[in-house]
């Protein structure tokens, strides 16, 4: 399966920082031949500016950063996954680890958010990690095959093929600490035999599972090997236009 590798970038960014991020995309890739599928998941005030500048690019995601499951309503600062729909944007990160501790985002909102997105065909990025102390009290997997469970809860078979599931550990966000390549390995092969069990072998086995945290140019080719692995969520790496189509071309080397 083609790699894939969205950026998030997170409060970064201004309209001429975007431009130049897509002066370096023009210049560095072929949108219509790469052979990855990619995704940027952009500041909510610069969305709709961003798919019109990408309008001519057929396969990059454009994405929000987390989007609310009501219709509308009065939830002040929120926007809704029928905004979202309604500027052409593709789909959205959706319980990021800064939301769930920032901004207190429970298991039970972040399924509510997953269950409306990905039964409107929104690629809906669930993210999921545990804390510093839960590797420590090697509790990673049990914490990770909860979120992931509560997540899931109620989702139908039918719409799971819009969800992709990104393991990032909160204490390799931005840390440049990563782990190793096997505890990678071994998260990823307990999150496809969670979703074998609650769906059913072939989406455990398709299903795209990306890794996040600290990936960068320099790091980027040890998870690459990775076969269960179906690409990356990147932060701070994304943030470049040269960086991330590094990233890119490296990643279209791998089937
Ligand atoms: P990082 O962020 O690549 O800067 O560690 C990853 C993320 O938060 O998704």
């Amino acid at each position: 399966m083609r790699k894939t590798i969205i950026g998030n970038w997170k409060m970064f960014k201004t309209i001429s920082e975007i431009n130049i991020f897509k002066n370096h995309l023009d210049m560095m890739i072929d949108d219509k031949t790469i052979n990855v599928e990619y995704g940027i998941a952009v500041p909510s005030i610069y969305l709709q500016y961003t798919v019109e500048l990408f309008k001519d690019y057929k396969n990059i995601l454009i994405l929000a950063q987390d989007a609310h499951y009501k219709e509308n309503g009065a939830y002040t600062g929120c926007i809704s996954y029928t905004q979202l729909l309604d500027v052409n944007v593709d789909g959205s990160l959706i319980g990021h680890s800064e939301r769930r501790t920032m901004f207190n985002e429970t298991d039970e909102e972040i399924n509510k958010k997953v269950m409306t997105l990905s039964s409107k065909n929104l690629t809906t990025v669930l993210c999921v990690g545990e804390s510093l102390d839960d590797y420590k009290q090697k509790v990673s997997v049990q914490i990770v095959i909860s979120q992931l469970k509560n997540a899931l809860e109620m989702v139908p078979l039918n719409d799971v093929k819009n969800i992709i599931i990104a393991y990032e550990p909160v204490w390799a966000i931005g840390t440049g600490i990563v782990p190793n390549v096997s505890e990678i390995e071994n998260m990823i092969t307990e999150i496809r035999n969670t979703i074998s069990s609650l769906y059913n072998q072939k989406y455990g086995n398709s299903i795209r599972v990306l890794y996040g945290g600290s990936v960068n140019i320099n790091n980027i080719d040890d998870f690459l090997k990775l076969e269960n692995l179906s690409g990356f969520l990147v932060g701070s790496a994304s943030l470049k236009g040269n960086d991330f189509t590094e990233l890119l071309m490296k990643g279209s080397k791998y089937e």
